[in-house]
């Protein structure tokens, strides 16, 4: 990580909470690490990051995020290997991505140093919470929100960086046999020129309402498409997502609508590497519909931090549903075991993706 000796004021808690965590039932998100990493952009500078106990935050109520939604995150994970190292999947690819929701949402870009010295500090110092053996891992959230005591509707003068840590399993809820996803026909999540590309707060909380209306039709997450035409498949609620026609691997390409998944281009380039047919190009809900009718549609899986690969087990379209056949040799547990590999370090590292 940064050679650079960044000064961190560090609080340690007095005590830990780890004893109160049942790390065999974990619900995705719900419980957090004894620490967290606070840094503050005032006076057109980043300040003195400080780790100090997990805790509330005290917010001015005019405080902008709270009228104008600036704010922006990340998702990556760190991983116990079995001699006990900790091991970061591809966090350049956070950083880098978070600063370009940063200058889409004219938000201050984090310096390499705080984001990394930061973070490594913070891992550190929970880095009991880090559980080894297959499917764990530490979810961590960096997050930036716009703190100026101000509603007139402009950018703020004054952020919080932070980072939270997260012990996580699986995201969707253990023994699902496949995620269910509803092809969007009326509502949208991006538009072109927008910010889909972007990880703002806002992207989520559009989502919440149309998938509650595809939760109540029995599907689990929407899976959106343009906003122009509604006929391109672009990405699900928290996952971009992958569909096998015959031996064809076919995702869409990235756009300012859809998110630059770190999963997403670990994927591709993992298929590369197998020689298999991949294409990035626009994916249409005709063709994806015909391939199921005729049976060439063999898999669709979502790649995420969170949802690692979730293999998608039927899809919704126009009060129709169609089931994915259950087949052996699924490209999705091939991925599976090759990014896990990685990430735990269980496998040699043939692209440089561990830190
Ligand atoms: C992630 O996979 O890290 C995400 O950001 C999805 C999240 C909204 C749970």
């Amino acid at each position: 990580m940064s050679s650079t000796t960044l000064k961190i004021e560090i609080e340690k808690a007095t005590s830990s909470k780890i004893g109160q965590v049942d790390f065999d039932n974990l619900a995705f998100g719900s419980v957090f690490t004894d620490h967290m990493l606070v840094c503050d952009f005032k006076d057109g500078a980043w300040q003195t990051p400080k780790i100090k106990p997990y805790g509330p935050l005290s917010l001015d109520p005019s405080a902008k995020v709270f009228h104008y939604g600036q704010a922006i995150f990340e998702g990556l994970k760190a991983y116990k290997s079995n001699d006990d190292s900790i091991w970061l999947f591809r966090p350049d690819e956070n950083h880098t991505r978070m600063n370009k929701s940063c200058v889409r949402l004219q938000m201050p870009e984090i310096p390499k140093e705080i984001f990394f010295d930061g973070l490594e500090t913070l891992l550190k110092m929970d880095k009991d919470w880090i559980k080894k053996g297959e499917g764990n891992s530490l979810y961590i959230r960096p997050f930036m929100i716009a703190t100026e005591s101000c509603v007139s509707a402009s950018p703020s003068l004054e952020y919080k960086f932070m980072i939270i840590c997260s012990p996580a399993q699986s995201y969707f809820k253990k023994g699902m046999s496949g995620v269910k996803v509803l092809f969007a026909e009326k509502y949208s999540r991006a538009a072109n020129g927008g910010v889909g590309f972007a990880k703002c707060a806002g992207n989520y909380a559009g989502q919440f309402y149309p998938t509650h209306l595809a939760n109540q039709e029995g599907y689990h997450q929407v899976l959106w498409t343009d906003a122009s035409t509604h006929e391109n498949l672009e990405e699900a609620g928290v996952m971009n997502v992958f569909f096998r026609v015959g031996d064809k691997l076919i995702t869409a390409p990235t756009s300012d609508r859809i998110l630059d998944g770190v999963t997403r281009k670990s994927v591709i380039e993992i298929a590369k590497d197998e020689g298999l047919d991949v294409e990035v190009r626009p994916v249409t809900v005709h063709e994806i519909i015909a391939a199921a009718k005729e049976g060439s549609l063999k898999e669709m899986f979502g790649s995420g931090t969170a949802a690692v690969i979730s293999p998608i087990s039927g899809f919704g379209y126009k009060g129709a549903h169609y089931d994915l056949p259950e087949i052996e040799n699924k490209f999705a547990d091939l991925f599976k075991k090759r990014i896990s590999d990685i990430q735990c370090n269980k496998a040699k590292d043939k692209f440089g993706w561990r830190h």
